[in-house]
């Protein structure tokens, strides 16, 4: 395997044309832009705690975005800038990393608690996407994992930035719930916050961006993810057949739905398809703060909530565990979505 040294390494090396694997053939659409009227839906959490006129209006405009967009950016969502930003800082220290240290956590077993490795479809993708990751399971809560089995170079910042992303998950998933008029605490008590894992990503810099992609097409295998972007740019979504920029805003998180909040709500709140663009300058990090137990052993099954089914209504999929679940999607890696073969 002599991609040990991932994207960075080529890029670091100074390569100013890309090898051949990572050609799109496709890629050409990448700069239609779309309607300049389309903008993704940005809400402001702020006084969603303790005014419920406020949080009224919150929870309708959530409901329209999960709905329509299956994505919405968040401000005053309570974590503080400074906790971002050095979570940010903190990737850049894991890659700015001797690649002799990186290469003991390179691994393509996404059973591991750390992985890090480029392209973890590498294998049965027909295109490399321009993108290295480090994957790192955050532990069942409350159940942090023990600081010692995480690098030395952002242990802190990542126990201290999931406490936070899973307070914020706690407070998404009630929103989340009250949009979908159940009881506050559903989505919290059937353990959508259950698991968390970090995927934070590296797109170096790119001498030929236009031929490449930083992530193919794909949805979430999550309930929710939470996405942190630095000021670079290149996420986008695919919103009424239009590729829709999210354009970074300084402090803002975005809020992606997954597959298995797709299921939950039968095709309530809609999966968000999306994709990375390559960039020519780099390397643009993100941090993805993954709600799902993953590949944890799990024997809950999930399936479209009872509340919200009706005769007219009937469930669209078939009960699955988790494990069940990430396990297909990993295997099928960004070959289109997983949700119709656990569609009845
Ligand atoms: C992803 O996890 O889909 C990538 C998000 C991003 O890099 O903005
Ligand atoms: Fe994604």
């Amino acid at each position: 395997d002599d991609t040990k040294d991932g994207v960075k390494g080529l890029a670091d090396a100074g390569v100013t044309k890309i090898p051949g694997i990572f050609h799109h053939p496709n890629s050409h659409d990448q700069y239609d832009s779309g309607s300049t009227q389309l903008t993704v839906p940005l809400i402001d959490l702020g006084g969603v705690g303790e005014d419920p006129a406020i949080r009224k209006v919150v929870v309708e405009r959530i409901r329209e975005a999960s709905e329509t967009w299956g994505f919405f950016q968040v401000v005053n969502h309570g974590i503080a800038l400074s906790v971002l930003e050095e979570m940010k800082s903190g990737v850049h220290r894991f890659y700015e990393q001797d690649s002799e240290v990186k290469r003991e956590l390179y691994t393509r077993d996404p059973s591991r608690r750390l992985v890090y490795n480029t392209n973890f479809d590498l294998f049965i993708s027909s295109a490399a996407d321009w993108r290295d990751t480090f994957y790192c399971f955050m532990g069942m809560a409350p159940n942090p994992p023990k600081p010692e089995g995480l690098p030395s170079v952002c242990r802190h910042i990542l126990l201290e930035y999931s406490k936070q992303v899973r307070k914020l998950g706690n407070v998404l998933f009630e929103l989340l719930s009250e949009a979908l008029q159940l009881d506050p605490s559903h989505l919290n008590d059937i353990g959508c916050n259950e698991g968390l894992s970090f995927a934070c990503h590296c797109y170096p810099a790119c001498p030929e961006p236009e031929l490449t992609l930083g992530a193919t097409k794909h949805t979430d295998n999550s309930f929710v993810t939470v996405i942190l972007q630095d000021h670079i740019g290149g996420l986008q979504l695919l919103h009424e057949n239009k590729w829709v920029d999210v354009s970074p805003v300084p402090g803002a998180l975005g809020v992606n739905i997954g597959d298995l909040l797709q299921i939950i709500t039968n095709d309530k709140f809609k999966s968000v398809e999306h994709r990375v663009v390559a960039n020519r300058v780099g390397p643009r990090v993100s941090v993805a703060s993954i709600f799902s137990t993953g590949l944890q052993p799990s024997s809950k099954l999930y399936g479209p909530i009872k509340d919200l089914v009706s005769e007219d209504n009937p469930p669209k999929y078939r009960e699955t565990t988790v494990h069940d679940y990430v396990t297909y999607s990993l295997a099928r890696g960004f070959h289109g979505s997983s949700l119709p073969h656990f569609r009845i």
